[in-house]
């Protein structure tokens, strides 16, 4: 039997580093309300030019060298992003250029902060069908590019980031099932309203930026977290109290610790690294988890939950044996 096992992982966040203190110069907002109603303390911001592949092609070469393997050993890119260098091609293929790969195949995943878990699920299927030994996965975003900075309800929450994961073809169980979900009936509260098919309105103040219900996404988020954490343990007949983790999207540590209360996880075994880094969409889970195993807490063998939300509204999970 084949399994798919992450081998190797790598994250990158930008050097310019933006806090809460820095934004109440630029906005009517405070570090205190921004810290009780979000956790968040600072964001890391790509500097002019820089853009999502190269915060992607950082990640991934921590991810190859951490997994031992050469570029040319991967079979597939797969890039989660909502925030593309260009609206073609895919960021992927950009990555694999940037990485002196080529010929093998890539493209790009679009479910904006649950985008890293949906590339997990096609890249995981992909090894265990036979469609190759090695694949890339990386979730990386500029969010910045697409932020109203006049907008406080949402400036604060958002910053740029990557993360990536080699996964690899082992007979070993390490991804032991993926489980991804969509409803678009509640696009509209979650959004970036323009785009390449339906126009960009060049007479609007605002640009094509992110749009939100704060409220009514928080509700919908911890439920989805719920919901989808509970699908997968009793899938496969998992208690909570066997998980060792539990890295959750990082959007807003109100959010984490509603999600962790549900599941009965104490906070001790719940990646958190919101504060340092705001929400980075789809590199949210890539990076909390890289730094989990670099700093040592998540270790070989151990059982690990990934808890993905985002716009859609999309939600999604991997539950693995790291
Ligand atoms: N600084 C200071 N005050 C702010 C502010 C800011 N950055 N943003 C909003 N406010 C004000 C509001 O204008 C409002 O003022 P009012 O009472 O005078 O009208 C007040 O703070 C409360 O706003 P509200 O929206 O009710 O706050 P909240 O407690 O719901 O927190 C969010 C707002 C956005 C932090 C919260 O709703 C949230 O986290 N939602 C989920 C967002 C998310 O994670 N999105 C991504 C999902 S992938």
């Amino acid at each position: 039997m084949t399994y798919s096992r992450i081998t190797g992982t790598g994250s990158y966040l930008p050097e310019k580093v933006v806090t809460n203190h820095d934004l109440e110069k630029t906005m009517e907002t405070s570090d205190q309300w921004i810290r009780d109603r979000t956790g968040i303390k600072r964001r890391h911001i790509a500097a002019d030019g820089e853009t999502t592949s190269d915060l992607a092609v950082h990640a991934a070469e921590q991810a190859i060298d951490a997994a031992g393997i050469k570029v040319d050993d991967i079979d597939l890119i797969v890039v989660a992003t909502t925030t593309p260098d260009k609206i073609f091609p895919a960021t992927a293929c950009t990555v694999q250029r940037k990485l002196g790969s080529s010929g093998c195949g890539a493209f790009d995943v679009q479910a904006v902060c649950s985008g890293f878990v949906y590339a997990l699920d096609v890249a995981d299927r992909h090894i265990r069908t036979g469609g190759g030994k090695t694949v890339l996965v990386i979730g990386a975003e500029t969010l910045s590019r697409i932020v109203d900075w006049e907008d406080r309800t949402t400036a604060v929450l958002f910053g740029d980031g990557a993360g990536a994961v080699i996964l690899q073809a082992t007979d070993e169980q390490g991804i032991i099932s993926t489980h991804i979900h969509s409803d678009g009936r509640h696009e509209e509260l979650l959004h970036v309203p323009q785009g390449a098919s339906q126009g960009y309105d060049q007479t609007r103040a605002g640009g094509a930026y992110i749009q939100m219900n704060g409220n009514a996404v928080f509700r919908k988020a911890v439920g989805a977290l719920d919901s989808i954490s509970r699908e997968t343990l009793a899938g496969n007949n998992v208690a909570h109290g066997d998980l060792d983790w539990l890295v959750p999207h990082q959007a807003n540590m109100r959010i984490i610790t509603a999600a962790a209360n549900k599941l009965r996880m104490p906070l001790e075994r719940v990646i958190v690294t919101v504060d340092e880094h705001a929400n980075t969409s789809a590199a949210s889970i890539p990076l909390a988890l890289d730094i989990a195993v670099r700093d040592g807490r998540i270790k070989r063998g151990q059982l690990v939950l990934l808890g993905a939300f985002g716009a859609g509204f999309t939600w999604g999970s991997a539950l693995l044996r790291y």
